[in-house]
């Protein structure tokens, strides 16, 4: 098997990639170096991980030719230019959510990839979790029939100890609140489910924390396949949940309740009587378990760079992603219904921003 040689730059989540993922994926990827310009995190994480080659700058990542991939983990707004660097060295790109921070900066990044040797390989790893993926498989099957509504709730709390990392709640930094920060995974996974959307209608406000982003939002869409889909979304609850519920014809499923793994099991299959029922719960039955977040994500980027499985998560995927949060910012801006597609002479389509100040 071969074994890719990372470097992580960033040591926030970076760090939780390396104790979940890397540090039980040996036989897969070695992290080499280390790169942070908090020197305090980058000596702490070099010592409780034996890495020993620890920079402050990408470019000295990019110099390091044994290098394969640079696992990106620094905060939104340097994402498309890190990105850039790394594709224009050659080299394979992690990145974390969000991707970018528009949908033209996704028309930049999809045209450097396809001129780099490296790959673009962005995070989304909630979608890694045996829960998750069981309700995959049956919509990919196409066994649960004609899908009729679903709701998402990620409801979290962030309070001031949250925000008293300086880049945080700042729009020019982060970029945007809940939902390009937080709620971006469920509303991922319902994609995932209930295919594209045609149309949102959204309310965004901050009432939660003195930040200058959106901390709870409310929106309702209507699917490309007919189905109507609810959005409720804050980062002021009590009680931390992350639940994903979708009725189709032939089966109602709903996710746990895990907040920060929702696509783990148990998620619940109420399956119709007859037929299709049966052949719902003989799939159920056959699927294979797997590693939850990052860990899962990983092993599926491994097979994918070593040409034995497809792409686990792709540029397509993230511009979807997206495209939902700029039309979600356009409604609740205008208090108007948005429909997709949102192309490239939309207001929104350079920086969604220029409306949430
Ligand atoms: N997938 C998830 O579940 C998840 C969870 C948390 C954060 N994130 C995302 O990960 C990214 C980082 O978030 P975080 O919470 O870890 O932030 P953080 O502030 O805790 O960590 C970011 C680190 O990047 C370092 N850094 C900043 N600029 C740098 C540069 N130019 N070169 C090298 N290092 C630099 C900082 O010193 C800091 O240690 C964000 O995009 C965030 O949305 C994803």
């Amino acid at each position: 098997m071969t074994v890719y040689k990372v470097a992580i730059v960033g040591l926030g989540i970076g760090r939780a990639h390396l104790e979940e993922a890397y540090s039980k994926l040996g036989d897969r990827f070695q992290v080499v170096a280390l790169c942070d310009l908090n020197t305090g995190r980058l000596a702490d994480t070099g010592r409780d991980f034996g890495i020993e080659r620890l920079v402050t700058s990408l470019d000295e990542v990019l110099a390091m030719e044994d290098v394969d991939i640079v696992d990106i983990c620094t905060p939104p707004s340097l994402h498309l230019e890190q990105c850039l660097a790394v594709l224009a060295a050659g080299k394979h790109v992690i990145c974390e959510k969000p991707l970018v921070g528009s949908l033209a900066q996704m028309d930049v990044l999809e045209q450097a990839e396809a001129r780099s040797k490296g790959r673009i390989l962005p995070i989304f790893q909630y979608r890694w979790g045996t829960g998750f993926l069981k309700a995959r498989e049956l919509v990919r099957r196409g066994l649960v029939g004609k899908p009729y509504v679903a709701s998402c709730e990620t409801h979290w709390q962030r309070g001031a100890d949250y925000y008293a990392i300086a880049w945080r709640g700042k729009l020019d930094i982060e970029l945007g609140g809940i939902l390009l920060s937080q709620a971006i995974h469920l509303h991922d996974m319902m994609c995932e489910l209930m295919g594209p959307v045609e149309r949102v209608y959204a309310e965004a406000t901050t009432r939660v924390n003195p930040i200058e982003v959106e901390d709870c939002v409310a929106a309702s869409l209507k699917m490309v396949n007919g189905s109507l889909v609810s959005l409720s979304c804050t980062l002021g609850a009590k009680a931390e949940v992350s639940r994903l519920k979708a009725c189709f014809e032939h089966v109602t499923i709903e996710s746990a309740y895990e907040p920060y793994a929702p696509g783990n099991d148990p998620w619940q299959f109420t399956v119709a009587e007859g037929p299709a029922g049966d052949r719902i719960k003989a799939v159920l039955a056959e699927v294979d378990a797997v590693q939850s977040r990052f860990h899962g994500q990983l092993i599926s980027y491994h097979g994918a760079l070593s040409g034995q499985g497809e792409w686990p998560v792709t540029l397509a995927d993230a511009r979807r992603s997206l495209e939902l949060i700029t039309a979600l910012y356009d409604s609740a801006s205008r208090h108007v219904p948005v429909t997709l597609p949102i192309k490239p002479d939309h207001a929104l389509y350079g920086d969604w921003r220029t409306r949430l100040v």
